[in-house]
């Protein structure tokens, strides 16, 4: 109230105590019309688009449609691939240890096994049975194989 009051008396000599006294005004004022506008800002702007990286509406409806596609064409490849070239792509995970064409390494040579073989084999290992000294090792890989992929495995195998 006292800076209104100054503010309106206009006495000679009164200069700097007016200036001091609307500065007091002012500034709170425009402190908050800048805290005001920068908040309706940010709620217009998350309100007008999605953030940053969301895809919502008619970019997920065409996220979809090209999911869609993208697993027709997963599923096409996968019909359409041998047991031995899925074998191959599990086998990526093994040739570290068995070589890349399954001549041995840290592991046993694989090479000239029958699919058979390869399958039992990998079947014990999986149900934690101790064939050689280093079983162990062997307990962590066929883990997650399925009698699919144990399958899939032995026919690339006997391919090698
Ligand atoms: C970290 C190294 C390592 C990796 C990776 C590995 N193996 Fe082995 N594998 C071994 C070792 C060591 C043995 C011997 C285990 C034992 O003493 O029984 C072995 C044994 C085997 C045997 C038995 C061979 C035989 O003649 O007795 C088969 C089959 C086999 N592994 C298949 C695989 C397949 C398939 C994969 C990939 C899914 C794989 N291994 C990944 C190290 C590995």
């Amino acid at each position: 109230m006292k800076g209104f009051i100054i503010i309106a008396s206009l006495k000679p000599g009164h200069e700097k105590e007016l200036l001091v006294s609307n500065a007091k005004i002012i500034v709170p004022i425009f402190i908050g019309a800048t805290v005001l506008l920068a908040g309706a800002r940010s709620i217009s702007w998350e309100t007008d688009h999605p953030p940053v990286g969301m895809c919502v509406g008619e970019c997920y409806e065409a996220y979809k449609v090209e999911d869609a596609k993208r697993r027709e064409a997963e599923a096409a490849m996968l019909a359409a691939a041998s047991p031995a070239d899925l074998g191959k792509k599990i086998y990526a995970a093994c040739a570290g240890c068995h070589g890349l064409n399954g001549e041995g390494g840290v592991g046993p040579k694989l090479q000239g096994a029958t699919k058979n073989a390869i399958v039992s084999m990998l079947t014990q290992y999986k149900n934690g049975e101790t064939r050689g000294a280093q079983s162990a090792l062997m307990w962590g890989q066929s883990a997650a194989l399925s009698a699919d992929d144990m399958a899939n495995i032995g026919a690339y195998v006997e391919s090698l």
